[in-house]
């Protein structure tokens, strides 16, 4: 049995040797961490808080990248921690895009098109995304493209074609498998698309206006947090787009992409 405390151990490890040298932590998180340093002073084993799925292995040096995401596939389709929820629907939605890509974006959780495709980011906001990248000069087949959560949220039996963002359970649940992921692609450079992704691979409680226009780390790999494509097609304001042209303008910076002018003054 994996505790809670083996795979916040196992977590830490491999933030700090992703190079990760600070973590931002509430104050509930602070009490949990001290008490456990007690413990680990007096000696008191683990209490196994409640059985939690220990991190995907995907790590083999000898694996190929595609190997490992091959790996990681199959696991999620059997992710106990998420089924065992029983909120998520019964389809696992993976990742789509190129396992060598420089360049990772992280969305929240798959909607009704995504379910029926099988694919991340294929309804109307995928859409949007997509011309978003071209408009950066690249393709959906030159990045790497994923969800936090793996599983359509459920909204009970009419759920229809309507969405919901997944809970913190849900979004805890998955977070091994992204970081597995992470680990396995090391791109050079991470986009969170909308808060619950931040929320997911930077632990950030603020919303997404509050974490824009700054570099995070997650695993040692620089982050940019920005609005989600469906924020963007809810909310028709010029500004918002601008915003997330600006966002990625400093990822393609930090890429070495080269700008255009047309590119740098697209909302000017
Ligand atoms: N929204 C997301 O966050 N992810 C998808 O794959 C589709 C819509």
């Amino acid at each position: 049995m994996t505790t809670l405390r083996q795979l916040a151990v196992e977590t830490l490890t491999h933030m700090v040797e992703g190079g990760q040298e600070r973590l931002a932590v509430d104050d509930e998180a602070r009490g949990i961490l001290r008490q456990w340093m007690l413990d680990a002073r007096k000696g008191t084993p683990a209490a196994p808080v409640e059985e939690v799925s220990p991190a995907p292995r995907a790590e083999q040096p000898e694996m190929s990248v595609e190997e490992k995401l091959d790996f990681l596939r199959r696991k999620a389709a059997d992710w106990k921690p998420a089924r065992r929820l029983g909120t998520l629907r019964e389809k696992m939605v993976f990742a789509v895009g190129n396992p060598h890509a420089r360049l990772m974006l992280v969305g929240e959780a798959p909607g009704y098109e995504e379910e029926r495709q099988g694919e991340p980011f294929v309804g109307p906001a995928g859409q949007l995304l997509t011309r978003i990248l071209g408009t950066m000069g690249l393709q959906r087949s030159d990045v790497y493209i994923s969800n936090v959560c793996k599983f359509r949220p459920s909204m009970g039996e009419n759920q229809g074609t309507a969405n919901r963002a997944p809970s913190p359970e849900e979004l805890a649940a998955c977070l091994p498998l992204i970081m597995a992921e992470i680990r396995a692609i090391q791109p050079a450079c991470i986009v969170c698309l909308g808060g619950s992704s931040a929320k997911g691979l930077l632990g950030a409680q603020q919303g997404v206006s509050a974490l824009r226009g700054q570099w995070f780390a997650c695993q040692g790999v620089p982050v940019r947090v920005t609005y989600h494509p469906s924020y963007l097609l809810r909310n028709e304001a010029r500004s918002a787009r601008r915003s997330v042209w600006e966002d990625m303008l400093e990822v393609m910076q930090r890429l070495g992409m080269p700008v255009s002018e047309k590119q740098q003054n697209y909302f000017r």
